[in-house]
């Protein structure tokens, strides 16, 4: 797909529903009693993916119009596929769904694509095993395809290396099936979601600090479901409208939970014009309207307990550090390495194509801001992210830009690229 230098971006635009959420709230229905009613929920590929695997196992979930509606077959309802379940490109399905099998009285093998294939899976597979599940990579590399049988799950207190609400939330699901208390310890407070969530639907769950804890539930209980719009699409609007002269862009719908917020603190740092308006509550999660302005940035320094907040948003970060005054440098976040691309490699590369001054690290980045980008061509490695920030590159880049495999988009923004099109002046 080609991309060339945008006029100014202008007026309003609603951001797709949560990923991270829209997730959750078709597996926490899968297992609750009673119906769930979804709003906003994201229909990306992604998210299709978790649809598709509660399906095979007997859940009914009704997917016409603006409602998702799952029809809850309880904590111990689900039925045992007669297939592989197919996880498609999402991490967040494989890793959630395993800690909800390790509580399953049937045996099942899940499985993705060629990305997820290469994903590590330890980080799940060790705690789960700590518990008492039967959970084995098909391939003895610590990848999928994973097969789950049938065992009995006790609570332990786990403490994560990583800071990831894909491990902590695969042991506190599993959790619900174990006996005793569950904690997950991690080192930097990762996306609450799921404690959010799963409290509204009964689960016993608590936080303090960086320690989630969960006790065994009997049931939970069907719920109406909000889904905010994802700050972490909203980002690269963000961005646009920050980096192209003359924009003023009023996004609307956007989740504000403080451990997403991460990239809204870094804009802030940067310098960036961004107001917030109309901040309210919905499903325990905070939303807002963000009226953003092109703004001149300067360069920061981001790294520590920041990254889980913004782990998603540091290629399009990178993107605005491009044309940022000064030096800047991300650092503590080699989790970037193993997401659907080596997104330290993909960004670095893929900027130095564009004629960015560059640097890879072993945890991070450093970019020496205020050089001009010019036109180049872009492996997206089929990742939606990679493609999204380099669309969003190219609008202030000099000549023809070229994006390959742009339409991984679908991943999680469907019309990525028909919103950016239609709020060019
Ligand atoms: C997600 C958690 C993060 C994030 C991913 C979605 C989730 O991954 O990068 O896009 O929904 O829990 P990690 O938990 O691996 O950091």
């Amino acid at each position: 797909m080609k991309f060339y230098p945008s006029t100014p971006l202008k007026g309003e635009i609603t951001i797709p529903g949560d990923k991270s959420i829209s997730h959750r709230s078709v597996m926490f229905g899968s297992i609750a009693r009673g119906t769930t009613e979804i709003t906003g929920f994201l229909q990306g590929a992604d998210c299709l993916s978790t649809i598709a695997c509660f399906r095979k196992m007997g859940v009914t979930i009704e997917n016409e119009g603006d409602t998702v509606r799952v029809l809850g077959r309880g904590l111990r309802g689900l039925t045992a596929p007669d297939s592989v379940l197919d996880c498609g490109n999402s991490g967040t399905t494989t890793r959630l769904i395993s800690g909800i099998l390790a509580g399953q009285k049937f045996p099942c093998t899940l499985t993705g694509d060629a990305s997820i294939q290469k994903r590590p899976m330890k980080r799940i597979m060790e705690p789960l095993s700590m518990m008492g599940a039967h959970i084995e990579s098909v391939h003895q590399n610590g990848c999928a395809p994973l097969s789950i049988s049938e065992s009995t799950l006790h609570g332990i207190h786990y403490h994560s290396k990583v800071a990831s609400a894909q491990v902590k939330s695969s042991i506190l699901l599993a959790g619900l099936y174990a006996e005793g208390k569950t904690q997950v310890t991690e080192p930097a407070l990762s996306r609450n979601h799921t404690e959010i969530m799963l409290r509204c639907f009964g689960a016993n769950v608590t936080s303090e600090g960086c320690t989630a804890s969960i006790l065994p539930a009997e049931e939970l209980y069907g719920q109406k479901i909000s889904v905010p719009g994802d700050i972490s699409s909203a980002a690269y609007f963000i961005a646009a409208a920050l980096l192209v002269p003359g924009s003023e862009l009023l996004i609307k719908n956007v989740g504000i939970n403080p451990t997403r917020d991460g990239i809204l603190r870094v804009c802030q740092d940067m310098g960036a014009d961004i107001t917030l308006l109309n901040a309210v509550y919905d499903s325990g999660e905070p939303y807002a309207d963000l009226l953003v302005r092109h703004s001149s940035l300067k360069a920061v320094e981001i790294g520590g307990s920041l990254i889980p907040t913004l782990i998603d948003e540091l290629p399009v970060i990178a993107v605005m550090a491009c044309a940022a005054q000064g030096t800047t440098i991300i650092r503590d976040a080699a989790e970037l390495k193993v997401k659907e691309s080596n997104r330290i490699r993909t960004v670095v590369d893929n900027l130095k194509a564009m004629g960015a001054d560059v640097e890879e690290t072993e945890d991070g980045m450093i970019i020496h801001g205020g050089k001009p980008l010019h036109g180049g061509l872009i492996e997206s490695h089929l990742d939606h992210r990679i493609a999204m920030s380099f669309a969003v590159a190219s609008l202030i880049a000099e000549g023809e830009t070229v994006i390959q495999d742009a339409d991984c988009v679908n991943i999680s923004y469907p019309a990525f690229y028909q919103e950016l099109e239609r709020l060019k002046d």
